[in-house]
C-alpha cells in the first residue's frame, strides 16, 4: 500500500423517519467519485472528530462515530438523527490507490427540515425501498436499505444481494398502444375494452431519471416533455431519447378517462371502448409553476392548465381517489 497505508474511514447514515421512509441524496455533478448518483448521506472521520474533546474513559473517546456522524448529518443534510445502529461495513481501493473504508449504519430521523449543501448533494427524496428503484443508486446501496428494512422487523440479515434494482422498462397494458393523436402528436389509445380501475401503466421501473424541478424545466424547454411529478421538487423523467416507452405518450385531456393509483400508476377511471385515446389530467399529478394551452377539445377544456389546478374544489371531488400519492398527501395535510 505504501504512501497509502492509513484508511480513509466514511461513515453513512441510513436515516429513517416516522414514516418508514430513507433519506437518499443526489451527488453533485461537480463530485469527482459518483457524480449524479443517488447514495445515502454521510461523510469523513479523522482523529480531529473526537480528538478535540474529553476522553469518556482514561484512554478512550466513546461513540465517535455516532457523534461525528450525529454532526456530519446536520452540516449535509441539516437534520437531527438519533438511535445510530451499525449496519454493514464496505471497503474499496479508489483509482488513485486509496483504500477507504465505509461504515454504515442506520439511524432514526428526529427533527429538522432537509437543506443541501449544494457542493455536496443537489436533490433528495424520501423513499420506500419500492420507490427506491425508480433511482439510480451507487450499486448496493438498494441492498443496503433492503437490509435495513429486515433488520426494522427485527430479523438478523448481513449484507447481501437482495434484488437488482434495475429499470426495466415502464409496464405497459397489452390492451393499448401509440398512435397520432387529435390533441397533440401521438397520443395513447385502447385497442380492446378496458374495464374501470384496470392498470393501464406503471411508470415505476419506467427507463429515465429523477430530476428537479429546474431540470424538468429545462427539459421542457428543450422539446422533451415525458415527465411526471413525484415530489415537491422532483420528476420522473425519460431524460434521453431511448428512454422514451409507450407510456410516455399519455396526453392530457379535462376530461380525462384514466387517472393515477399510488405514485405511478395509471388506472382506467372508467370502462373504456377500444379506439378510445387514454388521457389523464395534468392536475391529478402536477403542483408546479407549469403552464401549458390546453388543446384537449372537450366541452369542459380549461384552455390554459396550470400546475395549481389541483386546487380547483371541482376537480378534487371529480378526481377523488385518482390524484396521485404525492398530491393525495398534499390534499390530506
Ligand atoms: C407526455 S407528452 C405526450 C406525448 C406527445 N403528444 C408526443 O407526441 O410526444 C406531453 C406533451 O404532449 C403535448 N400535450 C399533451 N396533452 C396536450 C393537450 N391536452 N393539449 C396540448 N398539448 C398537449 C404537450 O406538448 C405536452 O408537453
Ligand atoms: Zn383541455
Amino acid at each position: 500500500m505504501g504512501e497509502y497505508d492509513k484508511f480513509e474511514v466514511v461513515i453513512t447514515a441510513i436515516i429513517v423517519n416516522s414514516e418508514g421512509k430513507y433519506l437518499i441524496t443526489r451527488r453533485s455533478k461537480q463530485k469527482r467519485r459518483f457524480p449524479g448518483m443517488w447514495t445515502v448521506p454521510g461523510g469523513h472521520l479523522d482523529a480531529n472528530d473526537f480528538s478535540l474533546f474529553p476522553k469518556e474513559t482514561e484512554h478512550y473517546w466513546y461513540n465517535i462515530l455516532e457523534k461525528a456522524l450525529k454532526r456530519e448529518i446536520q452540516e449535509e443534510v441539516g437534520v437531527e438523527i438519533d438511535n445510530v445502529l451499525y449496519v454493514t461495513s464496505l471497503g474499496t481501493i479508489h483509482a488513485d490507490g486509496a483504500p477507504s473504508l465505509v461504515i454504515s449504519v442506520m439511524a432514526d430521523y428526529v427533527s429538522g427540515n432537509v437543506k443541501l449543501q449544494e457542493e455536496e448533494t443537489d436533490l433528495f427524496a424520501w423513499v420506500s425501498l419500492e420507490d427506491a428503484k425508480d433511482f439510480k443508486l451507487i450499486d448496493g446501496i438498494y441492498d443496503e436499505l433492503a437490509m435495513t428494512e429486515q433488520r426494522r422487523k427485527g430479523e438478523k440479515v448481513e449484507w447481501q444481494r437482495f434484488e437488482t434494482a434495475s429499470q426495466t422498462g415502464c409496464y405497459s397494458s397489452p390492451k393499448v398502444e401509440v398512435r397520432e393523436s387529435a390533441t397533440a402528436g401521438k397520443g395513447v389509445f385502447a385497442n380492446e375494452n378496458i374495464s374501470k380501475d384496470e392498470l393501464i401503466f406503471d411508470f415505476s421501473g419506467g427507463l429515465g431519471d429523477m430530476i428537479s424541478t429546474q431540470e424538468a424545466h429545462e427539459l421542457y424547454k428543450s422539446g422533451n416533455d415525458y415527465m411526471i411529478q413525484v415530489d415537491d421538487n422532483l420528476f420522473f423523467a425519460a431524460t434521453a431519447d431511448a428512454d422514451v416507452e409507450t407510456c410516455d405518450y399519455l396526453n392530457h385531456s379535462c376530461d380525462p378517462n384514466a387517472g393515477i393509483k399510488g405514485r405511478l400508476k395509471i388506472v382506467a377511471m372508467r370502462d373504456m371502448l377500444p379506439n378510445e385515446e387514454i388521457t389523464f389530467d395534468y392536475a391529478m399529478s402536477e403542483s408546479s409553476d407549469m403552464a401549458m394551452e390546453c388543446k384537449c377539445g372537450k366541452l369542459n377544456c380549461r384552455k390554459k392548465i396550470t400546475g395549481d389546478d389541483w386546487k380547483l374544489p371541482e376537480l378534487q371531488k371529480k378526481y377523488n381517489g385518482y390524484f396521485s400519492e404525492y398530491l393525495q398527501g398534499k390534499l390530506a395535510s
